[in-house]
């Protein structure tokens, strides 16, 4: 590994974070980075993603390290690289030349770890190696699918009340990854005319990313099935009348996430009916961008979009109906059944390896109603946090046809009207906003995302 270049102090921000941790907690906390899976055989890994917790304190994404954190010191744990590890891997930063990097005040082999891990808290990772290695030295149970208990529950309460709201050196690295998310969907409109395939719109895409050292922040959706919300498929061809739907992210080499999406015709123009949705989806996302500031329930911010989705869709004969009502009734969630958005920050979905801990306000939880259950974040805002805001529309057949929904929506539906937009499958409008003292800061502002201006730079 090499050290990745940071343009502030990467030192001063960490031991910042830590004395934080410090005010919060009088218990140590043992934070492992995790290692490589292998794909088909041990010695070809996937790429090696580190732990966020571990991210946040140590700065570097080191394989198979751990960090101990106690009243503000930070402890590392890291082997040296072997002697053959130069032949395969070249020439790695010593243990010593790391920890003055992170500003660590003691550096330990990793099989020193076991004589200090007296009353520590942790919090799982991913890999089985590690999990299984965390709850062997722990002797206790540490799994990623388990909420955490106990002293790791505090560690995990402490992390997300600091992890919630970004500080200076977060913010450096979430913009860098914010202009590059931006600059990879200009690349992949562009490329679009000359395209065959989905496949092709990704790579260029996923060029920009690589270009500039960085990786995805998720696997990409670039589908002109956009109506599968998820779609990890690149094989379709691109029809003269379909919309494309480009869900694409960078993250930056010290693991800080972009998270945008764009939906634009194929043809580089949208046909009437797509362009009447498209302004649908975009009318809600303005309005929910322009309500956000400290104070405001995210609750309320999805319910906006709510109200705006129902709203264009009874002008546009889709629905009928009072919008309000539509939206007591879960009618718009037909459309648009996923959540406004979520917390962005090292994880796409910010530290949801706590599942609802971070998302969800003590005391909070998710609703069982078919418009909220999807709701990943439900906390009054507070400036520092960086939100996704992406309303949708999508047709999709498992709700559409599904002869309960049908039955029980069939007065408010209107079927006939809605044939007439069959060439809408998915549509969905993603934007990074950054919560400030004043109300907002879209950090992909410089992405356009009104219609005719997606048509111009499709065309340019
Ligand atoms: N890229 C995944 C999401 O938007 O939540
Ligand atoms: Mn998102
Ligand atoms: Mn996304």
């Amino acid at each position: 590994m090499l050290i990745p270049q940071t343009s502030t102090s990467l030192g001063d921000t960490l031991r910042h974070r830590r004395q934080q941790l410090a005010n919060l907690i009088d218990f140590p906390a043992i934070l492992w980075s995790g290692s490589n899976n292998s794909r088909n055989f041990p010695a070809n890994t996937f790429p090696f993603r580190a732990s966020s917790h571990f991210l946040y304190f140590a700065g570097l994404p080191l394989p198979k390290a751990a960090i101990r954190l106690e009243a503000g010191k930070l402890e590392l744990f890291i082997d040296d690289p072997s002697p053959s590890s130069a032949l395969w891997h070249g020439e790695m930063p010593t243990r010593e030349e790391i920890a003055e990097k992170i500003g660590a005040d003691v550096a330990r082999p990793m099989a020193e770890l076991e004589s200090w891990l007296e009353d520590a808290a942790t919090l799982a990772v991913q890999d089985a190696a590690t999990w299984t290695q965390q709850s062997q030295l722990l002797n206790r149970w540490v799994l990623p699918q388990s909420p955490p208990q106990g002293i790791d529950l505090e560690l995990a309460k402490a992390i997300v009340s600091l992890r919630l709201t970004h500080d200076d050196g977060a913010l450096t690295e979430l913009r860098k990854a914010a202009a590059v998310t931006v600059k990879a969907h200009k690349a992949g409109m562009a490329a679009t005319l000359q395209a065959k395939l989905e496949a092709e719109v990704r790579a260029a895409m996923e060029g920009v990313i690589i270009a500039h050292n960085m990786t995805t922040s998720y696997n990409s959706i670039v589908t002109v099935h956009g109506e599968v919300l998820h779609n990890e498929q690149y094989h379709h061809s691109l029809q003269p009348g379909d919309l494309l739907l480009a869900d694409v992210g960078a993250e930056t080499e010290t693991g800080w996430a972009g998270d945008v999406t764009r939906t634009w015709p194929v043809s580089g123009k949208f046909s009437s009916t797509q362009r009447d949705i498209y302004n649908v989806v975009l009318a809600a996302h303005d309005a929910c961008i322009a309500k956000i500031q400290p104070g405001v329930e995210y609750e309320d911010i999805h319910l906006l979009a709510a109200t705006a989705i129902a709203e264009g869709l009874v002008e546009l004969g889709i629905l009928q109906g009072n919008p309000q009502d539509l939206v007591e009734m879960d009618a718009h969630a037909l459309f648009f059944p996923h959540g406004i958005g979520h917390l962005l920050g090292l994880d796409v979905h910010d530290m949801e390896d706590l599942g609802d801990l971070a998302g969800y306000e003590e005391g909070r939880e998710r609703s069982d109603r078919f418009g909220l259950s999807y709701l990943r974040l439900n906390r009054p805002l507070r400036p520092g946090m960086l939100v996704t805001i992406e309303p949708g529309f999508y047709q999709v057949p498992a709700i559409l046809n599904d002869a309960n929904v049908r039955s029980k929506y069939q007065n408010v539906v209107n079927w006939q009207r809605l044939s007439e937009f069959a060439d809408v499958r998915g549509i969905r409008i993603e934007d990074d906003v950054l919560v400030t003292k004043e109300g907002s800061e879209v950090l992909t502002a410089a992405l356009p995302n009104d219609a005719d201006t997606i048509e111009n730079l499709i065309n340019s």
